[in-house]
């Protein structure tokens, strides 16, 4: 037997995570009533090449193409429960009642497997991460992703790993990209229906060459929701456009220099892809800062480390929390320097890791 908690090594100090007996499909529930049940694990992922717009906000299709790192320690588990006594959809995140948007927001995300699979039983979902959720280390990222994997294997639905990737994308846009390992890219694709849309693994988690340290900062948490955010800087940033085009021509440099294991340019893309989507944010009208003053502190902290010829490189997604990229033998340099900032409250040593897989 396993449960939620014991899967993770925690690098928080969390709550205790709640216990379920089974794992596997369980066809009856106490009272014989038909209950479908599976449990999945998904890492989160921090995207070098950002994902941020969309081309079609009902298919959640992105409007350009993104590549990101699948992370090793910070994770999400997600049971399902589909359960014919249950009058309605229950979500618990940390063993509380999610809120109404977290809420409406898995419900849309399963009417559509429920439309796609036929089944008409409501389900309970449980999710424990062992990181913060909703601060900007793409919680729905791993969310998303076991909840396509957990709710798949429920159904016993037989899906192609590619309409996984469709499914995972309604929940989240960067969700697909949890559900494989290493470095992946996620080709937005131009059909009206979103059928071209897919994930590429460009490299295994072995051949990435380089570590992630995830900084954790003080600040008053994060200052809009990733959608609505899109949103704001479609209809009202100058720099829009531009930036969906520019953000492309990253991808395809970005790809390249993964698959060279040329850290520099990885580096150096990973920061233009991470001023340019933070530059459309600040330029929308009102303007969107996912900035804290202790992520500048960092981020002029990695200047100054380059200047001294120290290869680090930094990226933010939508939060306030910064990511440093640095070849795995820096990473006790950067580490000392960066934990003496004023502000830096934790520090989690990262590499690319495995993508989502069925408990
Ligand atoms: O998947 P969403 O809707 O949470 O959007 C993710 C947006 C960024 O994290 C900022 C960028 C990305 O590609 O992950």
């Amino acid at each position: 037997m396993q449960d939620c908690k014991k899967s993770f090594s925690v690098p928080f100090t969390h709550k205790p995570l709640m216990t379920l007996n089974k794992t596997d499909i369980l066809p009856m529930n106490l009272f014989g009533a038909l209950m479908l049940r599976a449990k999945a694990v998904a890492p989160s992922n921090i995207a070098i090449v950002k994902y941020w717009g969309k081309r079609d906000e009902v298919l959640n299709l992105p409007a350009t193409s993104s590549i990101s790192i699948t992370l090793s320690k910070l994770k999400t588990e997600v049971c399902v429960s589909f359960d014919e006594n249950l009058g309605q959809d229950e979500v618990f995140v940390e063993d509380e009642r999610a809120n109404e948007k977290t809420y409406g927001r898995v419900v849309a995300f399963l009417d559509l497997v429920r439309a796609k699979t036929k089944v008409n039983m409501f389900a309970r979902v449980e999710s424990f991460s062992n990181f913060p959720v909703g601060s900007g280390l793409a919680s729905s990222a791993s969310f998303f992703a076991g909840l396509t994997l957990a709710t798949a294997n429920a159904l016993s639905a037989e899906f192609t790993f590619q309409e996984l990737a469709r499914i995972a994308r309604l929940g989240s846009g960067s969700a697909p990209r949890s559900l494989l390992g290493g470095a992946v890219e996620a080709v937005a694709g131009t059909s009206k229906d979103g059928s071209d849309f897919e994930v590429l693994q460009i490299l295994p988690e072995e051949r990435v060459p380089f570590a992630l340290l995830v900084v954790m900062v003080e600040s008053k948490g994060k200052a809009m929701s990733s959608r609505d955010g899109m949103n704001l800087c479609k209809n009202t940033s100058p720099y829009f456009h531009r930036w969906l085009e520019y953000n492309q021509e990253l991808v395809d440099i970005a790809r390249r220099a993964l698959l060279d294991g040329d850290i520099k340019t990885v580096g150096e893309v990973a920061e233009a892809s991470c001023f340019a989507m933070h530059g459309c944010c600040m330029s929308a009208k009102p303007p969107l800062f996912y900035w804290a003053p202790n992520t500048l502190s960092v981020i002029e902290q990695v200047f100054e480390m380059r200047k001294e010829g120290v290869l680090v490189y930094v990226t933010i997604d939508a939060g306030p929390h910064p990511v440093l990229l640095a070849p795995f033998d820096l990473v006790p340099i950067v580490r000392e320097r960066v934990s003496k900032q004023k502000g830096v409250l934790h520090i989690i040593e990262e590499r690319a890791g495995q993508g989502a897989k069925v408990l």
